[in-house]
């Protein structure tokens, strides 16, 4: 597997530095004929996110144009990133995920582009996602060799109470429709992926693992009634959030056999971007090691409360708030994604999506340039 050897040729590289400091002598001792885990044959993974270029933190707005609505999908920079690895995973998907509306069908409400609102979730009004740039988009995942991973809305319907609480029954007709024109063009979907965030406590909004549960239920029947015709079908992901025990056990139980067949959780373990300290974080063995409990438990749910499912991590950028300037987008980020890489497929993760393949400082390209940044480098 390409990424074992990349991590290996690291480690021998990196060895004779570290050796210099200590001065003790070490041995390192490969057993290249044990199997502990496997991950899928498409491992690495990056998330194309919807934030608008107006996404700012710290005073600094480090999207650009790197939205799934905005991107240039015509830069050959960008598609020789893509198809230079044959099949590369693509996560679409991230906060703004679940106030997007699909322009297709019977849809009643407006839409329209996201815009600047106090009042919206995390600062932003709805914004829609048009047929033709959809389009747009299948046609670059095809040329590409693209395998995609969509996230839905899974808040459409609810409403919100209070404290980020969402409740009442998810709206799935415009999710329906959406389905069902993807399929009508022959589009090829890996993985639908049901909702960003909402679950435990949630990052914004919060939905409850009983209600999500029975979303996920519905949202299971659509795809095998729209896909009865149609080779290969999709599988389900959820719930795209923060891992939270008694929260993930019970989507587990209440959505039941086979129905969450990727169990995705997100990781930002080094903290947010403007941290002081992000470079000692990244350096600090303790540190990285820290987040193995999450990994730990997260299969540990799964032995106990949903065999059937697989770990993937659906996004993970290290730091969060857009990632450390001048830190997420160079050479010592790598300790970090290397670092992840590695523990997350030791403990039997599939697919590991880095936020982001572009925007923000965590894109494993430029967004102004589109020029790789040291991690791209970090996958092969
Ligand atoms: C792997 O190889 C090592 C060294 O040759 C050997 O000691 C060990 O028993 C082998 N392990 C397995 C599981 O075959
Ligand atoms: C992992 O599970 C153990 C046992 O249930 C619990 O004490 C611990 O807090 C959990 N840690 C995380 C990070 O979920
Ligand atoms: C992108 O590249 C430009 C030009 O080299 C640089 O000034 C900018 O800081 C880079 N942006 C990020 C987020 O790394």
């Amino acid at each position: 597997m390409g990424f074992r050897i990349s991590l290996f040729i690291l480690l021998l590289v990196f060895s004779p530095s570290i050796l210099a400091q200590n001065s003790d002598d070490a041995r390192l001792v490969i057993h290249t004929n044990t199997t502990i885990a496997e991950t899928d044959d498409n491992y690495v993974c990056a998330t194309i996110d919807w934030w608008p270029h107006d996404k700012c933190n710290y005073n600094q707005c480090p999207w650009e144009f790197s939205s799934v609505i905005n991107l240039d999908l015509s830069n050959p920079f960008l598609a020789n990133a893509v198809q230079a690895f044959k099949n590369f995973r693509l996560r679409l998907g991230g906060s703004l995920q679940d106030q997007v509306l699909y322009e297709v069908g019977n849809l009643k409400s407006p839409c329209k582009q996201f815009e600047k609102d106090k009042s919206g979730l995390f600062g932003f009004s709805r914004g829609c996602l048009h047929m033709k740039r959809w389009d747009e988009l299948n046609n670059f995942f095809k040329t590409t060799g693209a395998v995609v991973t969509f996230g839905l809305n899974a808040l459409h319907g609810r409403q919100h109470v209070g404290k980020g609480s969402w409740h009442g029954d998810w709206d799935s007709s415009n999710a329906h429709d959406f389905i069902k024109y993807t399929i009508t063009k022959g589009y090829l979907i890996d993985s639908w992926e049901f909702g960003n965030e909402l679950s435990g406590r949630g990052i914004g909004a919060s939905v409850g693992a009983e209600q999500y549960g029975k979303d996920v239920v519905r949202l299971n029947s659509i795809v095998d009634e729209l896909y009865k015709n149609f080779e290969p079908k999709p599988i389900i992901l959820a719930p795209g959030g923060f891992y939270d025990k008694s929260w993930f056990d019970k989507l587990l139980l209440v959505s039941g056999p086979r129905v969450v067949n990727a169990l995705s959780h997100h990781i930002y373990n080094l903290g947010p971007g403007n941290d002081h300290n992000l470079i000692n974080k990244i350096l600090d063995p303790d540190h990285l090691n820290k987040v193995s409990a999450i990994f730990g438990n997260l299969s540990l749910s799964i032995q106990m409360n949903g065999p059937w499912a697989s770990a993937w991590v659906g996004e993970s950028g290290g730091a969060y708030n857009s990632g450390g300037p001048q830190v997420s987008d160079t050479f010592v980020d790598s300790f970090w994604y290397l670092d992840q890489l590695g523990m997350a497929a030791k403990y039997d993760t599939k697919v590991y999506c880095r936020q982001t393949l572009i925007g923000g400082n965590y894109g494993l390209l430029n967004a102004s340039t589109f020029v790789p940044n040291p991690d791209y480098y970090r996958q092969g």
